[in-house]
Order: C-alpha cells, then sequence, then structure tokens
C-alpha cells in the first residue's frame, strides 16, 4: 500500500474544478512524493505487527522531534487561518505525541531537537500546506499501523498520534485537500513552490526516521 493507493475525491466537488488533471496541486503532490513515501512506508517498519518495541520508541521519538520543529512554525502561519475546514488547533500534533512518549515511558523534556537546517527554510503558507500535506498525509497510513498495533500489549496504548481524528481521518484528509486547493487556485508559482515545501518536509521525515 502506499501514495498509489486511490484516496476517493470529495463530493460536490464539480464545477470549475471538475476536470482536474494533471495539474491539478494534489495530483502535483502524490506524484512528487510518492518516491520518498514509498522509501519511508518500506523503510520504517512501522506497519509490521511485530515491530520490536526499542524500534517503535526511537521511530516516535524522531516524531516527536520533527513536530517540535515544525508545529510552532505551522502555528505561526496558521493560527490565524481563516478557514474553518482548515481548522488548524485540531492537527496539532504535539500533544498527542507527548502523550505516547509518556506511555512509552519517555520524557520529552530531555530529548535533543533536531538540527534548524534539516526542515525546508520559509515562513509562508506556502511552506505551509507543503509541511501540512506531508503530517496530514501520515494520519491516512497511521491508521494502518495503529490497527496493525493494536494487539500489542506495550504498544497499543500509544499511538494516538497515527490516529487522531478517529473515524473523521478521511473527512479530515477532503477538507485539507478543499482547502489546499482553494488556496492555491490557478497560481503555478504557488503550487510548485508547495510542492518544493512538501517534498523538503518529506526528505526530512525520510531523514530523522531512518
Ligand atoms: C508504515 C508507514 C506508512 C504506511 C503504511 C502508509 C500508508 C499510506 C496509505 C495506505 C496511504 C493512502 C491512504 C488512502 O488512500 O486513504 C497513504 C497516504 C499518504 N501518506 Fe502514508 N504511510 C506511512 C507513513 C507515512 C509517513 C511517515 C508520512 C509522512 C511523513 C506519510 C505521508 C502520506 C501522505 C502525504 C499521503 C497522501 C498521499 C496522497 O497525496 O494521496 N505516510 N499512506
Amino acid at each position: 500500500m502506499g501514495a498509489a493507493t486511490e484516496i476517493h475525491e470529495e463530493p460536490g466537488a464539480g464545477g470549475p474544478t471538475a476536470s482536474r488533471g494533471d495539474n491539478d496541486i494534489m495530483s502535483c503532490l502524490r506524484r512528487s512524493t510518492a518516491a520518498v513515501h514509498e522509501r519511508v512506508e518500506a523503510g520504517l517498519g512501522l506497519a509490521d505487527p511485530d515491530i520490536p518495541a526499542g524500534r517503535y520508541r526511537d521511530l516516535m521519538i524522531s516524531f516527536y522531534r520533527l513536530h517540535t520543529a515544525l508545529e510552532p512554525r505551522l502555528e505561526a502561519l496558521f493560527g490565524e487561518f481563516e478557514d474553518p475546514l482548515l481548522d488548524w488547533p485540531g492537527r496539532r500534533k504535539l500533544g498527542r505525541l507527548t502523550r505516547d512518549l509518556s506511555t512509552l515511558g519517555i520524557a520529552p523534556e530531555g530529548l535533543t531537537v533536531l538540527p534548524a537546517a534539516l526542515i525546508p527554510a520559509g515562513n509562508d503558507l506556502t511552506f505551509g500546506f507543503g509541511a501540512l500535506y506531508v503530517t496530514e498525509g501520515a494520519t491516512l497510513g497511521g491508521q494502518l499501523i495503529a490497527r496493525n498495533l493494536s494487539t500489542r500489549a506495550d504498544l497499543a496504548d500509544a499511538t494516538s498520534y497515527f490516529t487522531p481524528y478517529g473515524d473523521q481521518a478521511g473527512r479530515r484528509w477532503r477538507d485539507l485537500r478543499v482547502v489546499l486547493r482553494r488556496w492555491v487556485g490557478t497560481d503555478r508559482e504557488r503550487a510548485d513552490a508547495v510542492v518544493e515545501a512538501a517534498l523538503g518536509t518529506f526528505l526530512a521525515f525520510e531523514a530523522a526516521l531512518h
């Protein structure tokens, strides 16, 4: 399974954007990040129900460090973003990661921070949407991860990061796509910058999660 898996279009999304082609921002994002998604998915071993507990702990620490670097920047960009479909506060991940780490017996205060240069630079919404595409996309595969670990007595209670939306994951993803498509519109420069930021963010995840 991976980025090639079909994600259903949101209902009622016809009209001017009905004939979405290769230039659609969501198609561009998926296409441009498919290879790195495949590498991350294959390399993590996260979907393996028998993942060693130590490996899982290391990966959760890396997710925490990534979001520690990203979340304040996204907060600054989306804190005032006026579109209820975006709902930035509901998309924060650090609270859940902190809880998962604590369940695993790890105190986040002692963790080192990631080198700032790992995450792409940028303080505008093209960076914000590129990064958000990656962090929200992780909640799709996350459902599979949480499901596979649900029988692991040692890990099942430390997977809340992967299922932040319960049974609303599909709706939250569709909402993000609506906002992203609306914000990018037909602006090619904007689209290219969002794709570049998404790829850079994905590469940062790959580097931090090895
Ligand atoms: C073992 C780990 C992972 C698995 C098994 C996995 C699996 C999946 C699956 C099945 C989908 C498609 C969901 C659907 O069609 O409804 C998906 C989409 C996606 N995943 Fe992952 N994933 C994993 C890790 C990650 C990570 C760590 C990230 C981010 C760094 C990520 C980012 C994304 C993105 C952005 C999408 C949306 C692709 C699109 O544009 O359609 N995934 N993943």
